[in-house]
């Protein structure tokens, strides 16, 4: 008999979906197993006001394939002249679910994001108020800073004092990727999550650098040393509830990847489930999959969990996964963990 585990029907707290060709592409790699997602609004132009949000939403639906049964929590990225009134708005019509701080310039299309937190403290300050949350993506982009210490850098400049600001932000500190993230998740009593990516939990800077450079690792926040893995593994499987899944699956043609100036990015929307069973598995903890993919987003978030699930069955073998997705725009190389994985879903 193989083995099999069921479990509510995940959800995705951190997605780029992209738009056009690429949306329509690689949508269904998500829809497949996840019920909900947090969608990312960096695109060119970005999601800044709710009319955009709005727009965007009708596309992603109108890109789902039928019968899918996926729903899109929308975001609103923040600049430096949002308008507070425009999101509370978007709030109170049920439009977003959260708001995403990025720091102008830290990674892919943050063209226009922030340039000084203190400019946003109007919109924040709404945000405390009406009880929506702020998505960070949380690197400095201070040239004078190293690119593995972004994360960390950031905490102490940037995170620190906006908690201690604002203790009523409900914030989720996105993909975390360093002890230091996970440290202080923990060390703060309220308001403050983290997301954990499904190749943060699998690689390490080696798989990235080690023996020729490996286009398709290359992801901001840039994949760290082994003991930051190894923490990061240890929250996830931990059961506690301020960590839950945000993939950060976020696509690129392989001509953009594999290029003098690859684009930061790992598309992991394929084999997430799989991937996942894989690390929780061998850190003993499978029965705490539950907890990080599907249970422990929505409590945080206000939402309830699905009520449909997906179970997931261990094979004998190797599962198949293709190599690569081919949208409308062009190839999309999945995440190869670089081992065999034996655990599908259904
Ligand atoms: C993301 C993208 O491609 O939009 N890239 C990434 O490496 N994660 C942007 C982001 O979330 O940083
Ligand atoms: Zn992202």
């Amino acid at each position: 008999m193989p083995k099999t585990l069921t479990i509510t029907r995940p959800d995705d707290w951190h997605l780029h979906l992209r738009d056009g060709d690429m949306l329509r592409g690689i949508l269904p790699e998500t829809a497949r197993d996840f019920a909900r997602a947090i969608i990312m609004p960096n695109l060119i132009p970005p999601v800044i006001t709710a009319t955009d949000a709005m727009a965007y939403r009708d596309r992603i639906f109108n890109a789902l394939p039928k019968g899918a049964d996926f729903t899109p929590l929308m975001t609103l990225y923040l600049t430096d002249t949002t308008d507070p009134s425009d999101v509370a708005a978007a709030h109170a019509s049920g439009l977003i679910t959260a708001v995403k701080l990025y720091p102008a310039g830290a990674t892919t299309n943050s063209d226009s994001g922030v340039t000084d937190i203190a400019k946003v403290m109007p919109v924040l300050e709404k945000m405390a108020q009406i009880g929506l949350p702020l998505c960070v993506h949380g690197e400095v982009t201070d040239p004078s800073v190293d690119i593995f210490d972004r994360e960390a850098v950031f905490i102490e400049r940037v995170l620190a004092p906006l908690k201690a600001a604002l203790p009523d932000l409900k914030v989720i500190m996105e993909h975390v990727t360093t002890s230091d993230g996970i440290d202080f998740i923990k060390e703060t009593a309220h308001n403050l999550a983290g997301t954990i990516t499904t190749h943060h939990l699998m690689i390490n800077r080696n798989a990235l650098l080690v023996g020729g450079i490996k286009p398709h690792y290359y992801c901001l926040p840039i994949a760290k040393r082994e003991t930051h893995r190894q923490a990061l593994v240890q929250a996830a499987t931990s059961g506690d509830k301020r960590f839950f899944l945000g993939t950060d699956s976020a696509p690129h043609i392989d001509p953009l990847k594999e290029n003098g100036c690859g684009c930061a990015g790992c598309f992991t929307a394929t084999n997430t489930m799989s991937c996942l069973a894989h690390v929780f598995e061998n850190a003993g903890k499978l029965d705490k999959l539950e907890d990080f993919a599907s249970l422990h987003g929505p409590a945080y978030y206000g939402l309830e969990p699905n009520t449909a699930t997906i179970t997931l069955t261990k094979h004998n073998t190797a599962v198949e996964f293709p190599d690569k997705i081919n949208t409308g725009d062009g190839p999309v190389t999945v995440f190869d963990p670089g081992f065999p994985l034996y655990w599908s879903t259904s």
